[in-house]
């Protein structure tokens, strides 16, 4: 496997149309406040206590499948995983400030399907302690999936801040509010592989080092686990955290290879394709969103409750992490290959350098611990899970957006 040269994680190169990054809830008058409140307390009341399937209508394992998760509801993971929670029968409501780090039409498509399925999203921002705690005082959650952060590889050397901004501060905010509320919710969050970094030894297993990360992304998600252990030691909070292997599929993040190689084979533009030194493989472990979210149900459902209470740990709380991968590398040209036949069209290629800017040369997850821990077991290849999501990209374009999937 030591060929095998991996595709960036976000192996994309991503413009940003706009300068300002984040939507924040302004309060005009008390007025506007006091409208804005009632109406959140009423949909939470409605989506957690009306249109949540009751437990007598839950199927006989229902006893974990009363969850009350907080979710980030029109991220491209998120909005999977969300709709997932609902069809089973959990209550959930999301959250998400809509930036404009890829388009912010795609986040509000994601978020109407997930009304519509009766999934409220609120509009707002993981570093606004009122707002989180005013949820909190409305829904007595017991689960948050944590799947908000600036997501990307590169877009780090253009915006740094907003990585500090979302995976740092962001996320030491929300634990603040999690470790004060009452009863403390059990948290699953997003790291992801880039926590590699420049790793030689494949397949990453957990045990391996993480301390050279290729990118601040990277150095954010790391960051993150350390800062998950402290609140996990100090506050006694349950946290799970997942490092996703490069997802893709339907709804998809459009600063991904393979989202802007559709997009651009499409449309005649030559798309470039990185190589290593001395013309070495860029390969990465591609993983189905349906996996991921089976990945995510499994590390919900085996989650321990959080041991804490008023701020302090009763007594040791759960703290795991999991690849959540593929197993299975593909050469980013094999990705090209199997996208011509799809789309039924040539690639105009450019071969080019892999450029030090983030991108790490491959990625290969060992699944073992999560197989034997959450029952994690990936069954798309790379082929099927691109036939679903070509099949989708065609449809969303071509029905003015509108389309599901
Ligand atoms: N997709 C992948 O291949 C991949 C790989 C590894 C890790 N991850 C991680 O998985 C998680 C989900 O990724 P995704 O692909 O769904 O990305 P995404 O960008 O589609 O979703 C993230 C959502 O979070 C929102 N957000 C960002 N900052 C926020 C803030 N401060 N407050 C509120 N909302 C905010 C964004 O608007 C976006 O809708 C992220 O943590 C990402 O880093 C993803």
């Amino acid at each position: 496997m030591s060929s095998m040269n991996d595709i960036p994680s976000t192996p994309g190169k991503f413009k940003m149309d706009k300068s300002s990054h984040f939507h924040r809830v302004r309060w005009h008058s008390s007025y506007t406040k006091l409208t804005f409140w009632s109406i959140i307390f009423l949909g939470l009341i409605f989506v957690f206590f009306i249109r949540s399937p009751s437990s007598s209508s839950l199927p006989a394992d229902s006893s974990r499948r009363s969850l009350r998760t907080y979710g980030w509801g029109a991220g491209f993971v998120g909005t999977h995983v969300s709709a997932a929670l609902k069809r089973r029968g959990d209550g959930v409501v999301g959250l998400d400030n809509f930036n404009d780090y890829y388009d912010p039409s795609l986040k509000r498509a994601r978020q109407a399907l997930l009304e519509r399925t009766g999934i409220y999203v609120v509009e707002g921002d993981i570093n606004d302690s009122a707002l989180l705690r005013k949820l909190f005082e409305v829904v007595a959650f017991t689960h948050v999936m944590h799947l908000a952060a600036q997501a990307g590889v590169r877009y780090a050397m253009e915006n740094p801040g907003s990585y500090v901004h979302s995976n740092i501060a962001g996320f030491v905010n929300l634990l603040e509010v999690c470790k004060s509320a009452n009863p403390q919710p059990a948290i699953v969050w997003a790291s992801s592989s880039s926590v590699y970094g420049l790793n030689t030894k494949v397949p990453f297993s957990e045990r391996d080092r993480t301390d050279q990360p290729a990118s601040l992304y990277a150095a954010t998600k790391k960051a993150g686990e350390e800062i998950a252990h402290t609140y996990n030691h100090i506050y006694g909070l349950s946290l799970t955290g997942l490092r996703f292997f490069t997802v893709y599929g339907p709804w998809g993040r459009p600063d991904m290879a393979y989202f802007f190689f559709t997009r651009d084979i499409l449309s005649g533009k030559t798309i470039p394709i990185f190589e290593a030194a001395n013309h070495g493989t860029v390969a990465r472990d591609f993983t189905y969103i349906d996996d991921i979210v089976r990945g995510c149900l499994g590390a919900l459902d085996t989650a321990e409750k959080s041991t804490g209470s008023g701020g302090k740990k009763k007594r040791p709380a759960q703290l795991r992490v999991f690849n959540l991968g593929n197993t299975s590398p593909v050469p980013v040209a094999e990705l090209v290959n199997i996208l011509e036949r799809l789309l039924k069209m040539k690639a105009k290629k450019n071969i080019m350098k892999l450029p030090r800017n983030g991108d790490v040369q491959f990625t290969h997850a060992n699944i073992s611990l999560a197989q034997r821990e959450l029952g994690y077991r990936p069954t798309t290849d790379l082929q099927a899970g691109l036939k679903k999501f070509v099949r989708w990209y065609l449809r969303y374009h071509s029905d003015g957006q509108k389309a599901a999937e």
